[in-house]
């Protein structure tokens, strides 16, 4: 399928380190995921916030904005999430070595692919946050009607109702998003995670 064996990666000067000095601090993949309508986005985008006014340089990945781009291609069967996970993986192992802090806000519901993603990276580069919201809620709140259509027959393998979701067990954070606000939740997880960036 590729060329590899012919690829000799080339080693440049300036390094991930390099780029940690500059910015002052220490990247990492900020993975965030769970069911549609958990609050994934929306956490993801104010601890971004929250980051950047205390001076941290971030890049938010977002589901349904890759979709429309570098994963246009991508449906929702089983092998397309494998390859949207994997890219996204890839991507995100790029915005560590620019230095920069990456929040990812994918359902990404196979624990094979987010141990995948957690494997490329340097050990503790990788922290995984468990949106944690009961499906009844997720589709009681149900915010792009996408819930009643897949009832209704009319979207296919959708994540929850006829494909599944791979609960983790091993996230480094949780959040139960049906019991705490945004804001909440967003201080939460700054407080985790501000001494892991922060450069030694
Ligand atoms: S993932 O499973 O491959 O990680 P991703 O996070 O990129 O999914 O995209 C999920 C978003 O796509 C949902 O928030 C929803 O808006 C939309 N979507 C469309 N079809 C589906 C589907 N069948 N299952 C889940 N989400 C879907």
């Amino acid at each position: 399928m590729t060329a590899e064996k012919n690829i000799v990666p080339h080693g440049h000067i300036i390094s991930m380190h390099d780029r940690r000095e500059l910015l002052a601090q220490n990247s990492k993949i900020i993975w965030f995921t769970g069911l549609s309508g958990s609050g994934k986005s929306t956490i993801a985008g104010r601890v971004e916030e929250m980051l950047n006014e205390r001076g941290f340089l971030t890049y938010l990945l977002d589901g349904d904005n890759i979709r429309t781009g570098l994963n246009k291609n991508l449906g929702f069967n089983d092998e397309d999430r494998n390859e949207n996970i994997r890219r996204i993986g890839e991507v995100s192992k790029l915005f560590i070595d620019a230095g920069v802090i990456v929040l990812t806000a994918f359902i990404s519901p196979f624990k094979a692919d987010r141990q995948l993603v957690r494997d490329l990276v340097a050990k503790g580069d990788f922290i995984e946050i468990f949106i944690n919201c009961p499906l009844e809620i997720c589709e009681l709140r149900d915010p792009k009607g996408l819930y009643k259509k897949a009832r209704a027959g009319e979207i296919k393998d959708f994540t929850g109702i006829s494909s599944p979701f791979e609960i983790p067990h091993r996230a480094e954070i949780e959040i139960r998003s049906d019991q705490m606000g945004v804001e909440q939740a967003a201080e939460k997880i700054v407080k985790l995670i501000k001494p892991k960036i922060e450069l030694d």
